[in-house]
């Protein structure tokens, strides 16, 4: 299991109110408690932070207020001295306005580094080039006075998209990637890994309704068909360039991918001589959508077996217990965020859960003065699309600032109460963390349920099951419990015994060909001897 580590909200170690390397190195113990493999940490590079370290000023070198190299190689020690790995976030759609690539394309338009940024000419009208907007809300090209040119720019302004058709931009990432190998990185997490690439002729997208002025940034995102600015062909080829770097080392390139079409993420993974894995966004964006989470599971595992590492949660939407927990309580909510998460387990790839998921933690209460996000900074009317309430500082104990800093938290939040800080709910054995502690070491003492081919078994509309050699998982999405037979299942296996439940964690080993899967829960099965 991988865990997403969002530095600014992690844990700060110097006291200025802003997570730091240091932060994740105090807390390297906990990981190895909690029983992860992987820790993916969001961009700590040098930024303006006009997107929270999203808009990189330099890619081989640490943020001062995320600390220095020097913490980056203690943090790479540390984490293997516990077996953990360490993935880099890294960001090749874009990089920030300051970055002396594009300080020298703007100040100097006959230069070497013009060519790193998308320049067009405006339109006969003056206007910009095309139609394409902005995920942030306007236009997705900015106007540049001193040439009388746009830059194109898929999120804000201050994130000038990168021409990824000049082979100097592939070198110089090629650096970048082998400056974090070479210090220990074992992979990279790559944000929008659906950007990179644009359309050779820059044609207007289809639109599919009309935009109309209160209609939010997401709402006007929405209206195109993305066909010419998102997940073009030849982006795959950036990642077979990139398999290339990193297969030396043995790291792992996990893109996040916002293709919504199943057939087209997959094609990232389908070879192996690309990406390794996906992080597929459509599963943070779902709520409890039973046959949502059904189609998409169950198409991804069919087209990508073991290409995707599946998260339900990340720093860009609400957490699961916010998202599953409307009109339930919040045991609910978190019973139906472990059944997936224990589901995931077979899937094959390695799943992530971001910080505070194995809290069952909702989204935190930041006060609308207190925003940070460009999301909802820039659009006060549109604040509820902010991704604050997801980014809030982890809450480590009851202590001021729930234990995150000992100065004052970069995003302000109500404190959380005891029960759902790390120090009360490691006391408790019935906690939401030892029910994660739990699956995790499960799955460290379970090969088999990664082993051999995985297939699809139909057993019902509210039903996933998945089968492998020597294990079955099936989730339960309904809302009553789900008989089976074992016996009367075309499985090879067998006899099954009923090995872990989503709610009660590890079972007494009992062969019995008849089982109950409870309401929104998963139960795994093994056959063969119980061990
Ligand atoms: C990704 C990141 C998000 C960021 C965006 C632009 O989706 O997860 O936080 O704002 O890319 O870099």
């Amino acid at each position: 299991m991988g865990y997403q580590a969002y530095i600014r909200s992690f844990a700060d170690h110097d006291g200025d109110g802003m997570g730091d390397l240091r932060g994740i190195v105090d807390k390297v113990d906990y990981l190895a408690w909690l029983g992860v493999d992987a820790v993916w940490i969001n961009p700590f590079f040098p930024s303006p932070g006009h997107d929270h370290g999203y808009d990189v000023s330099d890619y081989v070198d640490v943020d001062p207020q995320h600390g220095t190299l020097a913490d980056f190689d203690e943090l790479i020690s540390a984490t293997r001295k516990v077996g953990i790995r360490v993935i880099v976030d890294i960001v090749p759609n874009h990089t920030s306005n300051e970055h002396a690539w594009f300080t020298a394309a703007v100040a100097d338009p006959t230069g070497p580094f013009r060519d790193f940024y998308i320049w067009k000419p405006p339109a006969a009208d003056g206007g910009p080039p095309n139609n394409w907007v902005s995920h942030f809300g306007g236009p997705a090209w900015t106007f540049e006075p001193v040439s009388g040119e746009y830059y194109c720019h898929l999120f804000l302004p201050e994130q000038p998209d990168l021409n990824w058709q000049n082979p100097a931009v592939a070198d110089a990432f090629d650096t970048a990637l082998r400056f974090w190998l070479d210090r220990g990185a074992a992979g990279f997490r790559i944000d929008v890994a659906h950007g990179c690439h644009k359309d050779p002729l820059f044609r207007d997208n289809p639109q599919l309704r009309t935009v109309t002025p209160n209609m939010s940034p997401r709402a006007v995102f929405d209206s195109f068909d993305h066909r010419f600015d998102l997940d073009q062909d030849t982006n795959i080829e950036v990642f077979r360039r990139w398999n290339q770097v990193v297969e030396p080392y043995g790291a792992v390139l996990i893109g996040e991918l916002g293709a919504e079409d199943a057939e087209r993420a997959a094609r990232y993974v389908a070879d192996g001589d690309a990406l390794h894995q996906l992080f597929y966004l459509r599963s943070t964006w779902l709520e409890w959508e039973p046959a949502e989470w059904k189609t998409s599971i169950e198409s991804l595992q069919a087209i990508a077996p073991g290409g995707v590492s599946w998260v339900l949660s990340c720093h860009d939407r609400p957490r699961p217990a916010t998202r599953f927990g409307r009109g339930v309580d919040d045991q609910r909510a978190i019973s139906r965020s472990l059944a997936l998460s224990t589901l995931a387990m077979v899937l094959g790839g390695m799943p992530f859960v971001y910080q505070g998921e194995e809290l069952g933690l909702p989204d935190g209460n930041v006060d609308p003065n207190s925003v940070t996000d460009p999301l909802a900074a820039r659009f006060s009317q549109w604040a509820g699309e902010g991704r604050d309430g997801c980014r809030t500082p982890m809450p480590w104990d009851s202590t001021p600032n729930n234990g995150f800093t000992r100065g004052e938290p970069w995003l302000k939040s109500a404190p959380r109460p005891a029960e759902l800080t790390v120090e009360s709910q490691r006391d408790d054995p019935e906690s939401t963390i030892h029910r994660y502690r739990d699956l995790l070491a499960f799955r460290h003492k379970t090969p088999q349920l990664c082993e051999g081919q995985a297939r699809v078994l139909d057993l019902g509309p509210s039903v996933i099951a998945i089968e492998r050699p020597h294990c079955l998982a099936i989730t339960n999405l309904a809302t009553e419990a789900f008989s089976v037979d074992l016996s009367t299942l075309t499985l090879p296996g067998g006899p099954w015994h009923q090995s872990f439940s989503s709610k009660n964690g590890v079972l007494e080993a009992k062969n019995d060909s008849f089982s109950e899967v409870a309401a929104e829960s998963t139960s795994i099965y093994l056959n063969g001897a119980p061990s």
